[in-house]
């Protein structure tokens, strides 16, 4: 089962790629979360990515495409996998393609979550995520037990960055020009899926589930 989820940032790709995962037993790939994990860590990649990322703009295309073919090539990946943030641009899907197709395999579904422009400000504003091992929360919809504290590992939560309402507008603008051209793409191919990310978040996983089946 290899699945892409698209989205607007905000749209609830990682809230529903984590569920996914859980479910169907499958890693979640993250390419946002692979890039704060290496700041987090001072790499060199780390480095490089943040600069872009602090902007609201992508990361080049060569920092980012070995990275997710190396991934999908490790052995836990047999089964599947559901990528997160990743195509990301017209080249990006091409060299996942290629890639995919030196291995004999194709995506099988691109789950596109719907959500209109002036949720995702609201959304993003309430967003909080853990500085230790990633987790997401939401002050309203998806609160942590103790405020400011992450549930799984007790670290703190913080607002990221990026999710200031002036970058949040500058990665709207961003995906608008080179991301939402990706729906096309895999309209093209026959794989693409469309689901109402405005819902409640267990309502847009029932209805995903839906659509991948037990
Ligand atoms: P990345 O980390 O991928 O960010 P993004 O795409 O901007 O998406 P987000 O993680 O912000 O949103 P999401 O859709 O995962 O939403 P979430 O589930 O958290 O990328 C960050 C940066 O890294 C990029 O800007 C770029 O610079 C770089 N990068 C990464 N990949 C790249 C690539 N391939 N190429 C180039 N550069 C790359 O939900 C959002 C909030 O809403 C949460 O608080 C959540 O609790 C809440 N929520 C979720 N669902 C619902 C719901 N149904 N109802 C109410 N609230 C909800
Ligand atoms: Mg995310």
């Amino acid at each position: 089962m290899r699945i892409i989820m698209l989205g607007a940032p905000g749209a609830g790709k990682g809230t529903q790629a984590k569920k996914i995962a859980d479910k169907y037993g499958i890693p979640h790939i993250s390419t946002g979360d692979i890039f704060r994990a290496n700041i987090k860590a001072g790499t060199e990649l780390g480095k490089k990515a943040k600069a872009y990322m602090d902007q609201g703009a992508l990361v080049p295309d060569e920092l980012v495409v070995d990275l997710v073919a190396d991934r999908v090539k490790q052995p836990d990946c047999e089964k599947g996998y559901v990528l997160d943030g990743f195509p990301r641009t017209i080249p990006q899907a091409e060299s996942l393609d290629q890639v995919l197709s030196s291995m004999g395999q194709e995506i099988g579904f691109a789950i596109n979550v719907e959500v209109p422009d002036e949720h995702i400000v609201r959304r993003m504003s309430g967003r909080r995520a853990c500085v230790g091992c990633g987790a997401t929360y939401h002050v309203v919809h998806a609160p942590s037990k103790k405020e400011g504290v992450c549930d799984r590992c007790g670290e703190p939560l913080i607002l990221r960055d990026d999710d200031k309402p002036e970058t949040v507008e500058k990665r709207l603008s961003v995906y608008h020009e080179q991301t939402q051209p990706l729906i096309d793409y895999y309209s093209g191919k026959g794989c693409l899926k469309e689901v109402d990310g405005t819902k409640d978040m267990e309502e847009v996983f029932t209805d995903i589930c839906a659509i991948l089946g037990e």
